[in-house]
Protein backbone atom coordinates (compact mmCIF):
# COMPACT_ATOMS: atom_id res chain seq x y z
CA UNK A 1 0.00 0.00 0.00
CA UNK A 2 1.56 3.70 -0.69
CA UNK A 3 0.61 6.16 1.65
CA UNK A 4 -2.95 6.91 0.94
CA UNK A 5 -3.40 9.06 3.93
CA UNK A 6 -1.71 11.67 1.90
CA UNK A 7 -3.52 11.56 -1.09
CA UNK A 8 -4.75 14.92 -2.36
CA UNK A 9 -8.32 14.38 -1.54
CA UNK A 10 -9.25 18.07 -2.91
CA UNK A 11 -7.81 18.26 -5.81
CA UNK A 12 -9.27 14.62 -7.01
CA UNK A 13 -12.58 15.73 -6.11
CA UNK A 14 -12.05 18.83 -8.22
CA UNK A 15 -10.73 16.90 -11.11
CA UNK A 16 -13.54 14.83 -11.13
CA UNK A 17 -16.04 17.74 -11.19
CA UNK A 18 -14.79 19.18 -13.99
CA UNK A 19 -14.31 15.71 -15.56
CA UNK A 20 -17.93 14.93 -15.24
CA UNK A 21 -18.79 18.37 -17.03
CA UNK A 22 -17.20 16.95 -19.92
CA UNK A 23 -18.76 13.60 -19.28
CA UNK A 24 -22.05 14.66 -19.54
CA UNK A 25 -21.38 16.88 -22.46
CA UNK A 26 -20.47 14.67 -24.98
CA UNK A 27 -19.39 11.15 -23.09
CA UNK A 28 -22.59 9.73 -21.47
CA UNK A 29 -22.50 6.74 -25.03
CA UNK A 30 -20.21 4.11 -25.84
CA UNK A 31 -16.47 5.19 -25.93
CA UNK A 32 -13.11 3.51 -27.42
CA UNK A 33 -12.20 0.33 -26.19
CA UNK A 34 -9.07 1.12 -25.79
CA UNK A 35 -9.20 4.02 -22.94
CA UNK A 36 -9.66 8.33 -23.15
CA UNK A 37 -7.39 9.38 -25.52
CA UNK A 38 -6.26 11.95 -23.54
CA UNK A 39 -5.17 9.70 -20.62
CA UNK A 40 -3.47 7.27 -23.34
CA UNK A 41 -1.26 10.31 -24.33
CA UNK A 42 -0.42 11.26 -21.16
CA UNK A 43 0.85 8.04 -19.79
CA UNK A 44 2.68 7.71 -22.66
CA UNK A 45 4.47 10.88 -21.95
CA UNK A 46 4.76 10.20 -18.79
CA UNK A 47 6.68 6.82 -19.30
CA UNK A 48 8.67 8.21 -21.98
CA UNK A 49 10.06 10.76 -19.76
CA UNK A 50 10.50 8.68 -16.87
CA UNK A 51 11.34 5.52 -18.04
CA UNK A 52 12.77 5.97 -21.34
CA UNK A 53 10.05 4.19 -23.21
CA UNK A 54 9.80 5.27 -26.85
CA UNK A 55 5.88 4.70 -26.87
CA UNK A 56 3.14 6.73 -28.51
CA UNK A 57 -0.34 7.44 -26.98
CA UNK A 58 -1.93 4.60 -29.31
CA UNK A 59 -0.06 1.83 -28.21
CA UNK A 60 -1.09 2.53 -24.25
CA UNK A 61 -4.90 0.32 -23.16
CA UNK A 62 -6.38 1.15 -20.29
CA UNK A 63 -7.03 -1.42 -17.89
CA UNK A 64 -8.42 -2.04 -14.10
CA UNK A 65 -5.30 -2.22 -12.96
CA UNK A 66 -2.09 -5.00 -13.57
CA UNK A 67 -4.89 -7.64 -12.74
CA UNK A 68 -6.64 -6.54 -15.81
CA UNK A 69 -4.14 -6.25 -17.82
CA UNK A 70 -2.61 -10.19 -17.12
CA UNK A 71 -6.24 -11.53 -17.09
CA UNK A 72 -6.72 -9.86 -20.74
CA UNK A 73 -2.26 -10.81 -21.63
CA UNK A 74 -3.36 -14.76 -20.44
CA UNK A 75 -6.27 -15.30 -22.32
CA UNK A 76 -5.01 -13.25 -25.70
CA UNK A 77 -1.81 -14.37 -26.38
CA UNK A 78 -1.64 -17.94 -24.99
CA UNK A 79 -3.95 -20.98 -25.32
CA UNK A 80 -5.79 -23.16 -21.85
CA UNK A 81 -2.91 -25.46 -21.57
CA UNK A 82 -0.08 -23.62 -22.27
CA UNK A 83 2.93 -23.11 -20.21
CA UNK A 84 4.09 -20.07 -18.48
CA UNK A 85 6.92 -19.34 -16.83
CA UNK A 86 6.66 -17.28 -13.58
CA UNK A 87 9.37 -16.31 -10.97
CA UNK A 88 9.33 -18.37 -7.61
CA UNK A 89 9.16 -16.93 -5.39
CA UNK A 90 6.65 -14.33 -7.43
CA UNK A 91 3.47 -12.55 -7.36
CA UNK A 92 0.50 -14.67 -6.38
CA UNK A 93 -1.83 -11.86 -8.66
CA UNK A 94 -0.01 -13.05 -11.77
CA UNK A 95 0.03 -17.37 -10.62
CA UNK A 96 -3.08 -17.18 -9.75
CA UNK A 97 -4.74 -14.88 -12.77
CA UNK A 98 -2.60 -17.86 -15.47
CA UNK A 99 -3.91 -21.00 -13.42
CA UNK A 100 -7.64 -18.96 -13.92
CA UNK A 101 -6.97 -18.72 -17.73
CA UNK A 102 -6.16 -22.67 -18.10
CA UNK A 103 -2.23 -22.38 -18.26
CA UNK A 104 0.10 -24.52 -16.80
CA UNK A 105 2.95 -22.41 -14.59
CA UNK A 106 6.81 -23.53 -15.14
CA UNK A 107 8.20 -22.34 -11.67
CA UNK A 108 11.83 -20.42 -12.47
CA UNK A 109 13.74 -19.57 -9.50
CA UNK A 110 15.13 -15.90 -8.39
CA UNK A 111 18.36 -15.04 -7.32
CA UNK A 112 20.16 -11.98 -6.67
CA UNK A 113 20.29 -11.06 -10.41
CA UNK A 114 16.51 -11.76 -10.94
CA UNK A 115 14.97 -14.48 -12.91
CA UNK A 116 17.29 -17.24 -13.85
CA UNK A 117 17.45 -17.26 -17.21
CA UNK A 118 19.19 -20.29 -17.94
CA UNK A 119 16.57 -22.07 -16.46
CA UNK A 120 14.12 -20.53 -18.33
CA UNK A 121 16.22 -21.23 -21.53
CA UNK A 122 16.65 -24.97 -20.64
CA UNK A 123 12.77 -25.53 -20.32
CA UNK A 124 11.22 -27.46 -23.25
CA UNK A 125 9.44 -27.28 -25.10
CA UNK A 126 9.50 -23.56 -24.74
CA UNK A 127 6.80 -21.30 -22.69
CA UNK A 128 4.30 -18.97 -24.67
CA UNK A 129 4.75 -16.65 -22.00
CA UNK A 130 7.07 -15.77 -19.29
CA UNK A 131 6.19 -13.05 -16.61
CA UNK A 132 8.26 -11.05 -14.50
CA UNK A 133 8.78 -8.07 -12.43
CA UNK A 134 13.00 -6.54 -13.52
CA UNK A 135 12.68 -3.32 -11.57
CA UNK A 136 11.13 -4.75 -8.31
CA UNK A 137 11.60 -8.28 -7.92
CA UNK A 138 8.19 -9.52 -5.77
CA UNK A 139 8.99 -10.14 -3.85
CA UNK A 140 12.30 -11.01 -3.15
CA UNK A 141 13.08 -7.02 -3.87
CA UNK A 142 16.06 -7.69 -6.47
CA UNK A 143 16.61 -6.16 -9.36
CA UNK A 144 17.22 -8.40 -12.58
CA UNK A 145 20.97 -7.91 -13.65
CA UNK A 146 21.85 -6.14 -17.60
CA UNK A 147 23.03 -9.47 -18.51
CA UNK A 148 19.96 -11.08 -17.78
CA UNK A 149 17.25 -9.01 -19.07
CA UNK A 150 19.55 -8.88 -22.52
CA UNK A 151 19.89 -12.43 -22.07
CA UNK A 152 15.92 -12.61 -21.40
CA UNK A 153 15.02 -10.15 -24.52
CA UNK A 154 17.20 -12.43 -26.52
CA UNK A 155 15.65 -15.78 -25.63
CA UNK A 156 12.02 -14.07 -26.46
CA UNK A 157 13.44 -12.80 -29.93
CA UNK A 158 14.50 -16.60 -30.71
CA UNK A 159 11.54 -18.39 -29.32
CA UNK A 160 8.72 -16.43 -30.26
CA UNK A 161 7.69 -16.24 -26.62
CA UNK A 162 5.85 -12.91 -25.23
CA UNK A 163 7.56 -11.27 -22.10
CA UNK A 164 5.06 -10.14 -19.65
CA UNK A 165 6.86 -7.08 -17.55
CA UNK A 166 5.05 -5.81 -14.34
CA UNK A 167 6.70 -2.57 -13.37
CA UNK A 168 4.47 -2.17 -10.39
CA UNK A 169 6.39 0.09 -8.73
CA UNK A 170 9.39 1.77 -10.36
CA UNK A 171 8.34 5.35 -9.20
CA UNK A 172 9.97 4.31 -5.70
CA UNK A 173 13.33 4.12 -5.92
CA UNK A 174 15.89 5.03 -3.42
CA UNK A 175 19.47 5.86 -4.06
CA UNK A 176 20.52 3.47 -6.83
CA UNK A 177 19.88 3.97 -10.56
CA UNK A 178 17.03 2.51 -12.57
CA UNK A 179 17.96 -0.20 -15.17
CA UNK A 180 16.10 0.13 -18.86
CA UNK A 181 13.27 -1.72 -18.80
CA UNK A 182 13.18 -4.67 -20.48
CA UNK A 183 10.79 -3.04 -23.41
CA UNK A 184 13.36 -0.43 -23.83
CA UNK A 185 15.97 -3.26 -24.84
CA UNK A 186 13.52 -5.45 -26.93
CA UNK A 187 14.24 -4.63 -30.62
CA UNK A 188 11.80 -7.45 -31.72
CA UNK A 189 8.28 -6.56 -30.24
CA UNK A 190 8.15 -9.34 -28.13
CA UNK A 191 7.50 -7.52 -24.54
CA UNK A 192 4.00 -6.26 -23.15
CA UNK A 193 4.68 -3.89 -20.55
CA UNK A 194 2.24 -3.57 -17.28
CA UNK A 195 1.71 -0.65 -15.44
CA UNK A 196 -0.38 0.45 -12.78
CA UNK A 197 -1.58 3.82 -10.88
CA UNK A 198 -2.13 1.19 -8.22
CA UNK A 199 0.93 2.72 -6.14
CA UNK A 200 1.10 6.28 -6.98
CA UNK A 201 -2.28 6.82 -6.71
CA UNK A 202 -4.48 4.34 -4.84
CA UNK A 203 -5.30 0.66 -5.51
CA UNK A 204 -8.88 1.00 -5.02
CA UNK A 205 -9.19 3.49 -8.45
CA UNK A 206 -8.43 0.20 -10.36
CA UNK A 207 -6.47 1.94 -13.02
CA UNK A 208 -3.46 0.45 -14.82
CA UNK A 209 -2.44 0.26 -18.30
CA UNK A 210 -0.06 -1.78 -20.90
CA UNK A 211 2.34 -0.63 -23.57
CA UNK A 212 1.84 -2.63 -26.37
CA UNK A 213 4.36 -4.05 -29.42
CA UNK A 214 2.08 -2.14 -32.43
CA UNK A 215 1.46 -5.37 -33.50
CA UNK A 216 -0.71 -6.41 -30.70
CA UNK A 217 -3.48 -3.28 -30.29
CA UNK A 218 -5.91 -5.10 -32.63
CA UNK A 219 -6.18 -7.90 -30.73
CA UNK A 220 -6.33 -5.93 -27.12
CA UNK A 221 -8.82 -3.82 -28.54
CA UNK A 222 -10.97 -6.73 -29.42
CA UNK A 223 -10.20 -8.32 -26.24
CA UNK A 224 -12.02 -5.37 -24.21
CA UNK A 225 -14.80 -5.73 -26.56
CA UNK A 226 -15.12 -9.34 -25.71
CA UNK A 227 -14.64 -8.42 -21.71
CA UNK A 228 -16.39 -5.23 -20.66
CA UNK A 229 -15.80 -2.42 -24.05
CA UNK A 230 -14.07 -0.39 -21.55
CA UNK A 231 -13.54 1.00 -18.43
CA UNK A 232 -15.68 3.60 -16.84
CA UNK A 233 -14.70 6.75 -18.51
CA UNK A 234 -14.96 9.33 -15.98
CA UNK A 235 -12.25 8.29 -13.44
CA UNK A 236 -9.81 7.98 -16.79
CA UNK A 237 -10.88 11.43 -18.02
CA UNK A 238 -10.39 12.80 -14.12
CA UNK A 239 -6.64 11.23 -13.83
CA UNK A 240 -5.58 13.04 -17.86
CA UNK A 241 -6.48 16.20 -15.63
CA UNK A 242 -4.86 15.17 -13.18
CA UNK A 243 -1.95 14.72 -14.90
CA UNK A 244 -2.21 17.35 -16.99
CA UNK A 245 -2.27 20.22 -14.43
CA UNK A 246 0.81 18.79 -12.81
CA UNK A 247 -0.83 17.18 -9.49
CA UNK A 248 0.46 13.74 -10.53
CA UNK A 249 3.83 15.14 -10.73
CA UNK A 250 3.75 16.70 -7.46
CA UNK A 251 2.11 13.72 -5.70
CA UNK A 252 4.78 11.99 -6.82
CA UNK A 253 7.41 14.04 -5.49
CA UNK A 254 5.64 14.02 -1.89
CA UNK A 255 4.80 10.16 -1.69
CA UNK A 256 8.86 9.14 -2.87
CA UNK A 257 9.81 11.34 0.55
CA UNK A 258 7.14 9.59 2.55
CA UNK A 259 7.92 6.33 1.62
CA UNK A 260 11.63 6.96 1.96
CA UNK A 261 11.53 8.32 5.05
CA UNK A 262 9.05 5.46 6.21
CA UNK A 263 11.34 2.83 4.96
CA UNK A 264 14.33 4.15 6.76
CA UNK A 265 11.70 4.46 10.05
CA UNK A 266 10.99 0.56 9.46
CA UNK A 267 15.12 -0.04 8.76
CA UNK A 268 15.70 1.42 12.22
CA UNK A 269 13.10 -0.11 14.08
CA UNK A 270 14.42 -3.41 12.71
CA UNK A 271 17.55 -3.07 14.08
CA UNK A 272 16.74 -2.17 17.40
CA UNK A 273 14.10 -4.56 18.08
CA UNK A 274 13.97 -7.51 15.55
CA UNK A 275 18.11 -8.92 16.24
CA UNK A 276 18.11 -11.85 16.01
CA UNK A 277 14.72 -12.60 15.34
CA UNK A 278 14.30 -11.12 11.99
CA UNK A 279 17.12 -10.37 9.59
CA UNK A 280 15.22 -6.88 7.40
CA UNK A 281 17.08 -6.63 4.09
CA UNK A 282 18.07 -3.81 2.68
CA UNK A 283 15.66 -3.08 -0.99
CA UNK A 284 16.31 -0.18 -2.11
CA UNK A 285 13.27 0.17 -4.01
CA UNK A 286 9.43 -0.21 -3.44
CA UNK A 287 6.95 -0.23 -0.76
CA UNK A 288 7.98 -3.24 1.36
CA UNK A 289 10.34 -4.89 2.92
CA UNK A 290 11.62 -8.88 3.27
CA UNK A 291 12.50 -10.71 6.34
CA UNK A 292 14.38 -13.56 6.94
CA UNK A 293 13.18 -15.85 9.65
CA UNK A 294 15.22 -18.30 11.68
CA UNK A 295 15.55 -21.62 10.33
CA UNK A 296 12.60 -23.76 10.51
CA UNK A 297 10.53 -20.96 12.18
CA UNK A 298 6.75 -21.17 9.92
CA UNK A 299 6.41 -18.33 8.15
CA UNK A 300 2.52 -18.58 8.37
CA UNK A 301 2.65 -19.23 11.88
CA UNK A 302 4.12 -16.09 12.67
CA UNK A 303 2.02 -14.59 10.88
CA UNK A 304 -1.09 -15.74 12.33
CA UNK A 305 0.32 -14.55 15.83
CA UNK A 306 1.03 -11.16 14.16
CA UNK A 307 -2.85 -10.89 13.11
CA UNK A 308 -4.08 -11.71 16.69
CA UNK A 309 -2.21 -8.40 17.21
CA UNK A 310 -3.54 -6.75 14.57
CA UNK A 311 -0.83 -6.68 12.34
CA UNK A 312 -1.04 -7.56 8.76
CA UNK A 313 2.20 -9.06 7.52
CA UNK A 314 2.44 -11.62 4.67
CA UNK A 315 4.40 -15.04 4.97
CA UNK A 316 7.03 -15.25 2.16
CA UNK A 317 6.01 -19.12 1.02
CA UNK A 318 2.43 -17.69 0.17
CA UNK A 319 4.20 -16.14 -3.01
CA UNK A 320 6.35 -19.00 -3.87
CA UNK A 321 5.44 -22.86 -5.36
CA UNK A 322 8.63 -24.06 -3.76
CA UNK A 323 7.13 -23.71 0.14
CA UNK A 324 10.23 -24.38 1.72
CA UNK A 325 10.86 -20.09 0.93
CA UNK A 326 10.11 -18.52 4.51
CA UNK A 327 9.67 -15.03 5.21
CA UNK A 328 7.54 -12.39 6.11
CA UNK A 329 6.75 -9.09 3.79
CA UNK A 330 6.40 -6.35 6.17
CA UNK A 331 4.91 -3.15 4.11
CA UNK A 332 5.89 0.61 4.95
CA UNK A 333 3.89 2.75 2.57
CA UNK A 334 0.89 2.76 4.01
CA UNK A 335 2.03 2.76 7.66
CA UNK A 336 2.86 5.88 9.34
CA UNK A 337 5.66 6.11 11.30
CA UNK A 338 4.40 5.76 15.03
CA UNK A 339 2.52 2.57 13.55
CA UNK A 340 5.77 1.48 11.77
CA UNK A 341 6.97 1.48 15.27
CA UNK A 342 4.54 0.05 17.36
CA UNK A 343 4.05 -2.62 14.96
CA UNK A 344 7.40 -3.79 14.89
CA UNK A 345 7.40 -3.89 18.62
CA UNK A 346 4.12 -6.28 18.18
CA UNK A 347 5.75 -7.90 15.34
CA UNK A 348 9.26 -9.18 17.85
CA UNK A 349 6.45 -10.59 20.31
CA UNK A 350 4.54 -12.44 17.44
CA UNK A 351 7.87 -14.17 16.46
CA UNK A 352 9.25 -14.62 20.09
CA UNK A 353 5.71 -16.67 20.83
CA UNK A 354 6.39 -18.47 17.46
CA UNK A 355 10.19 -19.20 18.86
CA UNK A 356 8.36 -20.21 22.20
CA UNK A 357 6.40 -22.76 21.10
CA UNK A 358 9.23 -24.64 18.96
CA UNK A 359 12.04 -24.11 20.47
CA UNK A 360 13.76 -27.42 18.67
CA UNK A 361 13.02 -26.08 15.44
CA UNK A 362 15.47 -23.23 15.63
C1 LIG B 1 3.94 -7.53 -8.29
C2 LIG B 1 2.72 -6.68 -8.28
N1 LIG B 1 2.21 -6.26 -9.45
C3 LIG B 1 1.12 -5.48 -9.49
C4 LIG B 1 0.49 -5.06 -8.35
C5 LIG B 1 -0.69 -4.12 -8.45
O1 LIG B 1 -1.80 -4.76 -8.86
P1 LIG B 1 -3.09 -3.92 -9.33
O2 LIG B 1 -2.62 -2.93 -10.35
O3 LIG B 1 -3.98 -4.96 -9.91
O4 LIG B 1 -3.66 -3.25 -8.13
C6 LIG B 1 0.94 -5.50 -7.11
C7 LIG B 1 0.22 -5.12 -5.88
O5 LIG B 1 0.58 -5.46 -4.78
C8 LIG B 1 2.10 -6.30 -7.08
O6 LIG B 1 2.62 -6.71 -5.91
Amino acid sequence: MPAVDHFPADQWARVLAQAWRDTARGRLGYQHPLGHAGLREEIAAYLRASRGLACAGDQVVIAAGSQNSLDLSYRLLADPGDVVAMEDPGYLGARAAATAAGLRIAAVPVDSDGLDVSVLEALEPAPRLVFVTPTHQFPLGVTMSLERRLALVAWARRTGAWVLEDDYDSEYRYGSRQLDPLTVLDRAGRVVYIGTFSKVLFPSLRMGYLVLPPGLVDGFEAAHLCSDIHRPVLEQAALARFMEQGHFAQHLRRTRELHAERRICLLEAARQRLGGLLDVQEAIAGLHLLGRLPDGVDDRAVCDAAAARGLDVWPLSLHAVNRSTRGLLLGYGGVSPALISSGVTALADAIEEVLSQAPAAV
